[in-house]
């Protein structure tokens, strides 16, 4: 027996040392290309961070991208920020430098959401021509142009929107649709309540829930109430007078941009074969400081869903083109419209993140890009 335990103690340190210097060998070796690229021949600009933290984010000239044979050249007209945005800016959760760069970030573009005119395509490309408005999703995007794939996240914008709309939507919009729709499996006449209804994923999610016949609970502090209501929710609590997980009403599914109660909370005001969808967690960056951040509640949701009767899940968007123009249809029908709350320009990105690290937006915090 002391033999078992002097091997099992023997491995398990050399597993540590391994491990140790894995993290030490990646750590070292995890650098980008800040400071090694040629001066642009053709340059455009965009937002780059060398390092992570807010203060290192900055507008720069790159090389203009050119387009494959299969892509669109886009003239970037409008794009929003996302909590995504921040988490890369950020480095946070800790655990996700791991992938994206320990010591500094490997990538060093910012942005996703996009919307502007095309101005040259592939010549594989048949469903798009130069001239035509779209909007979508494509990593970069922080920057004057961006190219992407016909068949990957790029739609027609739809005309009864603006460029400014249209830029806020790929990240908060494919998100809501992919929870109410398909996570949360929405029936009309069924009871959903959003948490976290005023912000860029909420908006949405109130007005796609809406769109599916749902009786809709938002909850937000007391100067969205207005706002909310205006999106079509049936009902408003106002989170600074009112815990709704101490109510009377019980709901068929909980969308959860929050994640500011405990799981045995939101059961209790489920119905028992309700849905319980979690996509986000804490209010802003503050939160997320630490190792893993509010997703130690993912784990909880793993463990938790095999013993309850309820459908309990966290979701993570799968960006899917289908879904994007899902979107510009319930746009163009009037059912859908994105809200926006601020405006910056692209050389303010600094201060247009720092805002939304606070936890607080009312809809979309959208850049302008001339
Ligand atoms: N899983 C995924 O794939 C995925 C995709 C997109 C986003 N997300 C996550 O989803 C979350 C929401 O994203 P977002 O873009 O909507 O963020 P956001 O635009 O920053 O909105 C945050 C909203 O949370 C509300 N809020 C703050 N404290 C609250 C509380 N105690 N109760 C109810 N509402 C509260 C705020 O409203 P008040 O000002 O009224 O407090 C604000 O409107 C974030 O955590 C984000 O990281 C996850």
């Amino acid at each position: 027996m002391k033999r078992i335990l002097k091997w099992i103690f023997r491995v398990v340190l050399v597993l540590l040392v391994l491990a140790f210097l894995f993290v030490f060998v990646a750590y070292w070796r995890s650098t980008n290309d800040c400071g090694q690229s040629a001066v642009p021949t053709n340059p455009m600009k965009a937002i780059v961070y060398c390092d992570y933290g807010l203060a290192n984010v900055k507008l720069a000239d790159v090389e203009k991208p050119t387009p494959t044979d299969e892509q669109l050249l886009v003239k970037v007209r409008a794009t929003s920020v996302n909590p995504y945005d921040w988490h890369f800016v950020e480095g946070t959760p800790k655990i996700m430098r791991l992938g994206v760069g320990l010591r500094k970030p490997k990538e060093t573009r910012l942005g996703v959401d996009y919307a502007g005119v095309v101005e040259a395509v592939g010549k594989n490309v048949t469903r798009f021509k130069a001239g035509d408005e779209v909007f979508g999703g494509r990593g970069g995007a922080f920057a004057e142009y961006v190219c992407v794939r016909e068949d990957r996240l790029v739609a027609l914008k739809p005309t009864n929107i603006t460029f400014e709309e249209a830029g806020s939507v790929d990240i908060a919009g494919v998100t809501a649709l992919q929870a109410v729709r398909d996570k949360g499996k929405v029936q009309a006449g069924q009871k959903v309540l959003i948490n976290g209804a005023s912000g860029g994923v909420g908006t949405f999610a109130v007005q796609i829930a809406k769109s599916l016949g749902a009786d809709v609970t938002g909850v937000c502090s007391t100067r969205n109430v207005d706002l909310v209501r205006s999106l079509g929710a049936d009902r408003v609590i106002d989170y600074t007078k009112e815990d709704f997980t101490k109510g009377a009403d019980r709901y068929d599914v909980i969308i959860d941009n929050v994640a500011n109660h405990s799981l045995s909370e939101y059961r209790r005001v489920l119905t028992p074969n309700g849905k319980y969808v979690m996509i986000g967690g804490g209010t802003g960056a503050k939160d997320w400081q630490g190792l893993f951040g509010p997703m130690t509640r993912a784990f909880k949701i793993m463990v938790t869903k095999r013993f309850v009767s309820q459908e309990m899940g966290m979701m993570l968007t799968d960006p899917k083109q289908k879904d994007l123009t899902d979107l510009a249809d319930l746009m163009q029908s009037g059912k859908v419209k994105p809200v926006i709350d601020r405006t910056y320009k692209l050389s303010e990105l600094q201060a247009a993140i720092a805002y939304l690290e606070q936890g607080h937006a009312r809809g979309k915090v959208v850049i302008t890009v001339d």
